[in-house]
């Protein structure tokens, strides 16, 4: 078989690992594997780059980012182009498609799949909000990173008194935040899925200084909203890809404890931070079993699919599953979350 591959949507770390096992299992099979370069962009454009199993592609197992380039298409673009892409791939001797992203990338591979091209899909976010399966790569490692964030800020907030913001990456789901916050041992948490109540934060906070404590840590996840009507803040705008930009939430939770705490406070963005360097130990591991799993569905001929985790079993569910609702945290999760609180 010949088989392609390319990586879509935002980076994360775990990415080359997955090219790394699908051009290694792939040559266990006998194939062989083309690279599109800069995510879908790069399957219009034929922006093709033959993939060998040698020594270069075993050493991208530990490097973050993706040595394909990654992109966003327009979904428009993208359905304009079917005949130039379907034209590609026939003309390279595909028989399989096999795109590596997040909840974009995995419509994407639907919408490719019903039009007749042989996909499998590997989902991949360091939100950790895909359907269908228990973690995604990249998830491990974004969450170690805050942890470490978080870890150093407990010692110089206690320096200084003060209360430390940590805002951490989740658009739409408070994963991360969820994670290393109770990794971190936060004071408070917020995330997406419940609207927070600032009144508690503050009075928790204040009871944490009443009380003796010299300090307080608080994640907040960057797509947090306010309970209606309790705090103003700006919306921001939503992209031309329907992505919501942030206007700084742990910002502004930061300047309401301050004002109303009147405790010294700063505020930490880890952003991008958080998608960059080396996998997890776990990501990698992850990651590897996702691309010969994938390769495998390929030579099985499960097209229309993506694998998943669930449990400790990598399976295969259709791209319908995979692309259902977002995998957001319940909110009985969360709620059990704050006896951690304080
Ligand atoms: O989807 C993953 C994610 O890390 C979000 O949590 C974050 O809002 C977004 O990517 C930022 O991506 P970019 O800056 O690449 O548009």
């Amino acid at each position: 078989m010949r088989l392609a591959t390319l990586t879509s949507g935002g980076d994360c770390p775990g990415l080359n690992a997955v090219i790394r096992s699908i051009v290694r299992a792939s040559a266990d099979y006998g194939s062989t594997v083309v690279g599109y370069k800069d995510g879908w962009v790069g399957l219009l454009e034929d922006r093709r780059v033959n993939l060998y199993d040698d020594e270069e592609i075993d050493r991208i197992l530990l490097r973050g980012g993706t040595i394909l380039g990654t992109g966003r298409l327009h979904p428009d673009k993208f359905k304009s182009g079917i005949d130039q892409i379907k034209e590609n791939l026939a003309n390279e001797g595909i028989d399989a498609l096999i795109p590596i992203g997040g909840e974009g990338t995995l419509k994407g591979a639907k919408w490719l799949a019903d039009n007749g091209v042989p996909v499998v899909g590997v989902p991949k976010t360091i939100d950790n909000d895909v359907n269908g399966t228990d973690y995604t790569f990249g998830f491990d490692t974004a969450v170690s990173v805050a942890t470490d964030a978080i870890d150093r800020l407990h010692t110089t907030a206690e320096s200084h008194d003060r209360v430390m913001i940590v805002e951490v990456m989740g658009r739409h789901v408070g994963w991360i935040a969820l994670h290393a916050g109770m990794a971190g041992g936060a004071h408070y948490t917020v995330i997406p899925e419940v609207p927070f109540d600032i009144n508690e934060i503050v009075k928790a906070t204040q009871r944490r200084f009443q009380m003796g404590e010299k300090y307080a840590i608080i994640v907040v996840a960057e797509g947090a909203v306010p309970k209606e009507g309790t705090l103003e803040y700006d919306e921001g705008e939503v992209d031309q890809f329907g992505h919501k930009t942030f206007t700084g939430m742990g910002q502004l939770i930061g300047n309401e404890i301050k004002r109303r705490v009147g405790q010294d406070v700063r505020t930490t963005v880890l952003g991008h931070i958080q998608r960059g360097g080396t996998p997890t130990a776990y990501d990698r591991v992850l990651a590897t079993r996702y691309g010969s799993h994938a390769t495998r569905a390929a030579h099985e001929g499960r097209f229309g699919t993506s694998v998943a985790l669930q449990g400790d079993k990598i399976n295969v569910i259709s791209l319908d599953e995979a692309i259902g609702e977002l995998k957001t945290v319940p909110v009985s999760r969360y709620e059990h979350a704050k006896a951690m609180f304080g």
